[in-house]
């Protein structure tokens, strides 16, 4: 089986960061032909110094990271520096990255990729504000149809919104590039809220990380350990919810995971309501189907996986 070529588009994060290293903890099954930053957690000066922090960490300077769109289409950037801390990436003590960015914008480099490639060969996998990938599509509509799949992050359905009572942050930020890429035709796979609320990282999974004795096992334990501290208060469950590595695990073993094909259409108009999934569970629309929508995990073998995975970097 060759390797399946994917973007990770990313505004890391802490959550982001261990979705990276997953991936590149998967080369006989994910070939990662960049990163692509964008403005989210924190400001993308921050996101591209991070993403360079954490290619480092895995021992892939050579790895190419671009910086990308610095705010949303349309509107202020909104951070989450209460959730991720001042740097994005509190926690772990790493070292600043020597490995260069590469000059290319994110938006170029995902043009041109899909552009060179061979139509169908390139799956997106956005973990941030849609900002690049949309702005990609409206610049050069002719990659939409050699989009192989897009499997993001983002959305909430029965989950409820994280940043406001409708909204999931990722879709929030930056909704008229969510509605932008919702609308492309492209084959779009959700992890949304419904199922990253089901990934908590434990104490004693936060425990199994830091038991693999190795620099990323500490670095990994340390993420998590930072991002859980938020967690708790707001919700009052054991742990926090590991969001973006699910769009990972659901690339190797889709069987860890429950999905429904639904029509998902975006709030743009409404302040009170901005960058709300509106899922149409029950097909009351007659909208055609716009995404597979991730909605349950098993959650443990989800972890025994990612930890496994993570003791080979
Ligand atoms: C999403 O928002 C960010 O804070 C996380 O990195 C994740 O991508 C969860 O709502
Ligand atoms: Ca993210």
């Amino acid at each position: 089986m060759t390797a399946r070529q994917i973007i990770i588009d990313t505004d890391p994060g802490q959550d982001d960061a261990v979705a990276i290293l997953f991936a590149l903890a998967c080369p006989e099954a994910l070939e990662v032909l960049g990163l692509t930053c964008v403005a989210g957690n924190v400001p993308l000066a921050m996101t591209t110094r991070n993403a360079r922090k954490i290619c480092e960490l895995a021992g892939r300077s050579d790895l190419p990271v671009f910086a990308g769109c610095d705010r949303p289409l349309g509107r202020a950037l909104i951070t989450a520096e209460h959730v991720h801390g001042r740097s994005g990436l509190d926690g772990p003590d790493l070292p600043e990255p020597t490995m260069p960015l590469q000059d290319r914008h994110s938006v170029e480099f995902l043009i041109d990729t899909l552009r060179t490639r061979p139509s169908g060969t390139v799956t997106l996998v956005p973990i941030g504000p849609l900002t690049n990938i949309a702005t990609a599509f409206q610049r050069a509509p002719d990659i939409i149809p050699r989009v192989q799949e897009i499997v993001l992050m983002g959305g909430a359905h029965a989950a409820h919104g994280n940043v406001t009572p409708a909204a999931e942050f990722n879709i929030h930020v930056d909704p008229e590039a969510a509605a932008c890429v919702m609308a492309s035709g492209a084959p779009i796979t959700m992890l949304p809220l419904d199922v990253t609320h089901k990934a908590l990282v434990t104490p004693s999974r936060n425990a199994a990380f830091h038991a693999l004795g190795t620099p990323v096992g500490a670095a990994v334990g340390a993420l998590t350990g930072f991002y859980e501290r938020y967690h708790p208060e707001r919700h009052g469950r054991d742990g926090a919810p590991l969001h973006d590595p699910c769009t990972i695990g659901w690339l190797l073993r889709p069987d860890l995971f429950t999905a429904r094909r639904v029509n998902v259409e975006i709030e743009t108009g409404s302040e009170l309501t901005m960058g709300m999934t509106v899922v149409d569970w029950w097909g009351v629309t007659k909208r055609p189907a716009n995404a597979t929508f991730v909605h349950d995990i098993r959650a443990q073998d989800f972890f025994d996986l990612l930890t496994e995975r993570l003791s080979r970097l």
